[in-house]
């Protein structure tokens, strides 16, 4: 059955990639972009490789008119969204996140997408979750967003900024996955691993956007039987949080 998929952030890097992996297998995808021009062109881009099914949407996870605005969009057209990829977030890792030191307006700033902005797309877009048969809502995630990973001795990369608001939306990933167990919405977080993407100045010897995007798509593409509640990392296998 062709599905109705909002993806934010899906006018670069993993999400753009996964808009086109998602397209391509016939289901109507919402290429969600927070910069117009840079959403349009985009969905120019799949269109022009004769990709179909893909409708550009204005949508900046921080503003909730943005977001209000899209849900009427895909309300009006399409009456019910099958799946939402939360997949918008920044890193900021331009910027010093050393733990003993970050400047709190780093902190604040990487909360206002990454944790902040997801409920929120969450919380406005559910009514129209609510109307698919089997909703599923896929958060993207990241390894250092594992409070157990990022606990060993031997672990790096402790961004104060982007570790802290990705774990903050791990941990609402798992309370909106009890939440909404009994009325069968799937709710997961899915790390795509290491990935050389805008958000790391495109850092060497990461995977390859469609590499990334390919771990996230049977986990936008889950069944009415599939698991929720569950943090998957890079190889399909469930991560401890
Ligand atoms: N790359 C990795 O190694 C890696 C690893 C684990 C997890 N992830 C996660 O993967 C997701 C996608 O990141 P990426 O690596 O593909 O980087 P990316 O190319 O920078 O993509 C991030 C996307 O999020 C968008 N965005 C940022 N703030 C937004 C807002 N307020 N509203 C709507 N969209 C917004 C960006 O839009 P603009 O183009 O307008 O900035 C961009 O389209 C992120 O959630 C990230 O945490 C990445």
């Amino acid at each position: 059955m062709s599905k109705v998929i909002l993806v934010t952030g899906a006018n670069s890097g993993i999400g753009f990639e996964l808009t086109r992996l998602l397209a391509e297998r016939g289901h109507t995808v919402y290429l969600g972009a927070r910069n117009p021009v840079a959403g349009q062109e985009a969905r120019d881009k799949l269109h022009a490789n004769g990709i179909k099914g893909v409708k550009f949407v204005e949508l900046d996870v921080t503003k909730l008119t943005t977001i209000v605005a899209a849900k009427e969009v895909i309300q009006k057209a399409e009456g019910r969204l099958d799946v939402l990829v939360n997949n918008a977030g920044i890193s900021l890792m331009d910027q010093p996140q050393a733990p003993s030191t970050v400047d709190l307006a780093i902190v604040r700033e990487a909360f206002e997408p990454n944790f902040f902005g997801l409920i929120q797309t969450t919380t406005t877009l559910l009514p129209l979750i609510r109307a698919a048969p089997n909703g599923v809502i896929l958060n993207v995630s990241t390894d250092m967003a594992s409070n157990t990973l990022q606990a060993r001795p031997e672990a790096g990369l402790h961004f104060a900024a982007y570790n802290t608001s990705k774990a903050a939306a791990n941990s609402y990933t798992i309370a909106l996955s009890h939440d909404l167990r009994k009325q069968g919405i799937k709710v997961n977080a899915v790390t795509p691993g290491y990935t050389s993407t805008k958000l790391n100045s495109f850092g060497e010897g990461g995977k390859s956007v469609k590499a990334g995007a390919e771990i996230l798509l049977p986990w936008a593409l889950l069944d009415k039987d599939g698991p929720t509640g569950l943090f998957i990392d890079e190889h399909g296998k469930e991560s401890p949080w």
